[in-house]
Protein backbone atom coordinates (compact mmCIF):
# COMPACT_ATOMS: atom_id res chain seq x y z
CA UNK A 1 0.00 0.00 0.00
CA UNK A 2 1.44 3.65 -0.71
CA UNK A 3 -0.99 6.62 0.73
CA UNK A 4 -0.16 10.08 -0.94
CA UNK A 5 -0.61 13.15 1.24
CA UNK A 6 -1.29 16.23 -1.10
CA UNK A 7 -0.39 19.31 0.85
CA UNK A 8 -1.68 21.90 -1.25
CA UNK A 9 -4.37 23.79 -0.96
CA UNK A 10 -4.65 24.35 -5.05
CA UNK A 11 -6.17 21.16 -6.74
CA UNK A 12 -4.51 20.49 -9.45
CA UNK A 13 -1.45 22.52 -8.74
CA UNK A 14 2.44 21.44 -9.01
CA UNK A 15 2.61 19.32 -6.30
CA UNK A 16 -0.20 17.56 -6.90
CA UNK A 17 -0.12 16.70 -10.52
CA UNK A 18 3.60 15.28 -9.25
CA UNK A 19 1.98 13.38 -6.49
CA UNK A 20 -0.63 11.72 -9.08
CA UNK A 21 2.07 10.65 -11.75
CA UNK A 22 4.11 9.56 -8.25
CA UNK A 23 1.19 7.40 -7.65
CA UNK A 24 0.48 6.19 -10.83
CA UNK A 25 3.91 4.97 -11.39
CA UNK A 26 3.79 2.98 -7.51
CA UNK A 27 0.10 1.53 -9.10
CA UNK A 28 1.71 0.54 -12.57
CA UNK A 29 4.31 -1.73 -10.37
CA UNK A 30 1.54 -3.35 -8.28
CA UNK A 31 0.51 -1.30 -5.15
CA UNK A 32 -2.49 -0.19 -4.27
CA UNK A 33 -2.80 3.19 -3.52
CA UNK A 34 -4.83 5.55 -2.43
CA UNK A 35 -4.48 9.99 -2.20
CA UNK A 36 -5.84 11.93 1.12
CA UNK A 37 -6.06 15.51 -0.01
CA UNK A 38 -4.86 16.83 3.48
CA UNK A 39 -6.84 20.11 2.55
CA UNK A 40 -9.92 18.60 3.21
CA UNK A 41 -8.98 16.86 5.60
CA UNK A 42 -10.84 18.51 8.68
CA UNK A 43 -8.42 18.68 11.87
CA UNK A 44 -7.09 20.75 13.70
CA UNK A 45 -3.75 21.72 15.21
CA UNK A 46 -1.76 19.97 17.96
CA UNK A 47 -3.50 21.48 21.06
CA UNK A 48 -0.20 19.93 22.63
CA UNK A 49 -2.49 18.89 25.44
CA UNK A 50 -0.23 16.26 26.72
CA UNK A 51 -3.11 13.50 26.74
CA UNK A 52 -0.45 11.14 24.09
CA UNK A 53 2.59 11.06 26.78
CA UNK A 54 0.83 8.69 28.42
CA UNK A 55 -2.12 6.93 25.76
CA UNK A 56 0.13 7.20 22.69
CA UNK A 57 -2.88 8.04 20.85
CA UNK A 58 -4.63 11.27 20.09
CA UNK A 59 -7.37 12.90 22.53
CA UNK A 60 -8.65 15.13 19.66
CA UNK A 61 -12.10 13.94 17.76
CA UNK A 62 -11.77 15.14 14.50
CA UNK A 63 -11.21 14.08 10.96
CA UNK A 64 -7.34 12.94 11.54
CA UNK A 65 -8.44 9.91 13.21
CA UNK A 66 -9.55 8.94 9.98
CA UNK A 67 -5.77 9.27 8.93
CA UNK A 68 -3.91 7.61 11.91
CA UNK A 69 -5.09 4.13 10.93
CA UNK A 70 -3.64 4.83 7.58
CA UNK A 71 -0.30 6.54 8.05
CA UNK A 72 0.84 3.13 10.52
CA UNK A 73 -0.17 0.64 8.13
CA UNK A 74 0.76 2.26 4.68
CA UNK A 75 4.09 0.39 3.19
CA UNK A 76 4.78 3.46 1.80
CA UNK A 77 4.40 7.47 1.98
CA UNK A 78 4.13 10.21 -0.83
CA UNK A 79 3.94 13.38 1.08
CA UNK A 80 3.71 16.10 -1.93
CA UNK A 81 3.60 19.83 -0.64
CA UNK A 82 4.14 22.95 -2.39
CA UNK A 83 7.18 25.30 -0.14
CA UNK A 84 5.34 27.77 1.60
CA UNK A 85 7.29 31.01 3.25
CA UNK A 86 10.16 28.78 3.01
CA UNK A 87 8.42 25.45 4.63
CA UNK A 88 5.52 23.26 4.05
CA UNK A 89 2.02 23.79 3.24
CA UNK A 90 0.07 24.52 6.90
CA UNK A 91 -2.00 21.32 5.07
CA UNK A 92 1.09 18.99 5.80
CA UNK A 93 2.41 21.01 9.14
CA UNK A 94 -0.87 20.22 10.96
CA UNK A 95 -0.99 16.89 9.91
CA UNK A 96 2.97 15.96 11.00
CA UNK A 97 2.51 17.91 14.82
CA UNK A 98 -0.45 15.93 15.06
CA UNK A 99 1.71 12.94 14.96
CA UNK A 100 3.15 13.71 18.31
CA UNK A 101 0.85 10.88 19.70
CA UNK A 102 3.01 8.41 17.07
CA UNK A 103 6.44 10.23 18.93
CA UNK A 104 4.78 9.60 22.14
CA UNK A 105 4.20 5.89 21.20
CA UNK A 106 7.49 5.47 20.04
CA UNK A 107 10.13 7.75 22.35
CA UNK A 108 7.58 8.07 26.16
CA UNK A 109 5.89 4.50 25.65
CA UNK A 110 8.84 2.39 23.50
CA UNK A 111 6.44 1.31 21.12
CA UNK A 112 6.89 0.69 17.27
CA UNK A 113 4.81 1.93 14.71
CA UNK A 114 3.93 0.03 11.66
CA UNK A 115 3.76 -4.30 11.92
CA UNK A 116 6.71 -5.91 13.27
CA UNK A 117 9.58 -6.32 10.93
CA UNK A 118 7.53 -3.83 8.12
CA UNK A 119 9.32 -2.33 5.07
CA UNK A 120 8.43 1.04 5.11
CA UNK A 121 9.36 4.00 3.19
CA UNK A 122 8.54 7.72 2.01
CA UNK A 123 9.10 9.89 -0.66
CA UNK A 124 9.17 14.08 -0.49
CA UNK A 125 8.46 15.62 -3.47
CA UNK A 126 8.00 19.43 -3.33
CA UNK A 127 7.95 22.42 -5.70
CA UNK A 128 8.55 26.23 -4.96
CA UNK A 129 8.77 29.36 -7.08
CA UNK A 130 12.30 29.99 -5.97
CA UNK A 131 15.21 27.84 -6.62
CA UNK A 132 18.11 29.16 -4.24
CA UNK A 133 20.33 26.80 -2.41
CA UNK A 134 18.39 26.60 0.60
CA UNK A 135 14.58 26.77 -0.36
CA UNK A 136 13.87 23.35 -0.15
CA UNK A 137 16.84 22.66 3.34
CA UNK A 138 14.00 23.20 5.93
CA UNK A 139 11.03 21.09 4.67
CA UNK A 140 13.49 18.39 4.12
CA UNK A 141 14.68 18.38 7.80
CA UNK A 142 10.99 18.52 8.35
CA UNK A 143 10.11 15.63 6.10
CA UNK A 144 12.84 13.54 7.69
CA UNK A 145 12.02 14.01 11.08
CA UNK A 146 8.32 13.39 10.27
CA UNK A 147 8.89 10.05 8.29
CA UNK A 148 11.50 8.71 11.29
CA UNK A 149 9.01 9.14 13.93
CA UNK A 150 6.54 7.38 12.25
CA UNK A 151 9.11 4.82 11.39
CA UNK A 152 8.93 5.38 7.42
CA UNK A 153 12.89 5.51 6.36
CA UNK A 154 13.84 8.33 3.70
CA UNK A 155 13.78 6.96 0.54
CA UNK A 156 14.45 10.30 -1.10
CA UNK A 157 13.07 13.79 -2.51
CA UNK A 158 11.71 15.01 -5.97
CA UNK A 159 12.63 18.79 -5.63
CA UNK A 160 11.46 21.34 -8.47
CA UNK A 161 12.09 25.34 -8.08
CA UNK A 162 11.33 28.06 -10.07
CA UNK A 163 7.66 26.88 -10.44
CA UNK A 164 5.14 28.67 -9.67
CA UNK A 165 2.06 29.21 -11.62
CA UNK A 166 -0.35 26.34 -12.02
CA UNK A 167 0.91 23.84 -13.76
CA UNK A 168 4.43 25.21 -14.50
CA UNK A 169 6.02 21.61 -13.64
CA UNK A 170 4.30 20.59 -17.06
CA UNK A 171 6.78 22.66 -19.12
CA UNK A 172 9.76 20.52 -17.04
CA UNK A 173 11.81 18.31 -19.39
CA UNK A 174 11.44 15.43 -17.44
CA UNK A 175 9.63 16.34 -13.96
CA UNK A 176 6.61 14.61 -14.64
CA UNK A 177 8.21 10.76 -16.01
CA UNK A 178 10.84 11.51 -12.81
CA UNK A 179 7.87 11.62 -10.84
CA UNK A 180 6.49 8.39 -12.14
CA UNK A 181 9.73 6.66 -12.08
CA UNK A 182 10.03 7.41 -8.33
CA UNK A 183 6.53 5.75 -7.47
CA UNK A 184 7.44 2.98 -9.19
CA UNK A 185 11.11 2.76 -8.07
CA UNK A 186 9.59 3.22 -4.08
CA UNK A 187 7.58 0.30 -4.89
CA UNK A 188 10.20 -1.97 -5.95
CA UNK A 189 12.49 -0.96 -3.09
CA UNK A 190 9.26 -1.92 -0.57
CA UNK A 191 9.42 -5.40 -2.57
CA UNK A 192 13.56 -5.19 -2.49
CA UNK A 193 15.75 -7.23 0.31
CA UNK A 194 17.72 -4.25 0.74
CA UNK A 195 17.58 -2.38 3.82
CA UNK A 196 18.04 1.64 2.93
CA UNK A 197 17.53 2.01 -0.83
CA UNK A 198 17.89 6.10 -1.72
CA UNK A 199 16.71 7.76 -4.43
CA UNK A 200 19.60 10.20 -4.89
CA UNK A 201 17.46 12.89 -7.01
CA UNK A 202 18.62 16.41 -6.63
CA UNK A 203 16.52 20.07 -6.97
CA UNK A 204 17.12 20.87 -10.80
CA UNK A 205 18.36 24.15 -11.61
CA UNK A 206 16.39 26.90 -12.30
CA UNK A 207 16.78 28.17 -16.36
CA UNK A 208 14.66 31.41 -15.51
CA UNK A 209 13.51 33.71 -12.50
CA UNK A 210 10.23 33.48 -11.90
CA UNK A 211 8.44 36.22 -10.62
CA UNK A 212 8.78 35.45 -7.56
CA UNK A 213 12.61 35.33 -7.78
CA UNK A 214 12.49 38.66 -8.96
CA UNK A 215 9.97 40.20 -6.50
CA UNK A 216 11.61 39.04 -3.48
CA UNK A 217 14.48 38.63 -1.41
CA UNK A 218 13.81 36.84 1.29
CA UNK A 219 12.37 33.61 0.44
C1 LIG B 1 1.57 31.36 0.88
C2 LIG B 1 2.67 31.06 -0.11
C3 LIG B 1 3.98 31.08 0.32
C4 LIG B 1 5.01 30.75 -0.56
N1 LIG B 1 6.29 30.76 -0.10
C5 LIG B 1 7.30 30.39 -0.94
C6 LIG B 1 8.65 30.35 -0.46
O1 LIG B 1 8.96 30.66 0.69
N2 LIG B 1 9.62 29.96 -1.32
C7 LIG B 1 9.33 29.59 -2.60
O2 LIG B 1 10.26 29.22 -3.32
N3 LIG B 1 8.07 29.60 -3.08
C8 LIG B 1 7.04 29.98 -2.29
N4 LIG B 1 5.75 29.98 -2.74
C9 LIG B 1 5.46 29.50 -4.12
C10 LIG B 1 4.99 28.04 -4.16
O3 LIG B 1 5.86 27.19 -3.46
C11 LIG B 1 4.93 27.55 -5.63
O4 LIG B 1 4.02 28.35 -6.35
C12 LIG B 1 4.57 26.09 -5.75
O5 LIG B 1 4.91 25.62 -7.04
C13 LIG B 1 3.08 25.84 -5.52
O6 LIG B 1 2.80 24.46 -5.61
P1 LIG B 1 1.29 23.95 -5.77
O7 LIG B 1 0.83 24.37 -7.15
O8 LIG B 1 1.34 22.49 -5.61
O9 LIG B 1 0.50 24.60 -4.68
C14 LIG B 1 4.70 30.38 -1.91
C15 LIG B 1 3.35 30.41 -2.33
C16 LIG B 1 2.35 30.75 -1.44
C17 LIG B 1 0.91 30.75 -1.92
Amino acid sequence: MVLGLAGSPRRGGNTELLLDRALSGAASAGAQVEKVVLNRLKARPCQECGSCDTTGVCKMKDEMQSLYPKLEKTDGIVLASPIFFMSLSAQAKTIIDRCQAFWSRKYLLGRHIGRPGQKRLGLFIATGGTNRGYTFKPSITVVKSFFSTIEVGYFGELLYGSVDARGDILQHPSAMDDAFKAGVRLVEALLSEDTEPALPLEATPAKMPTSREAESANC
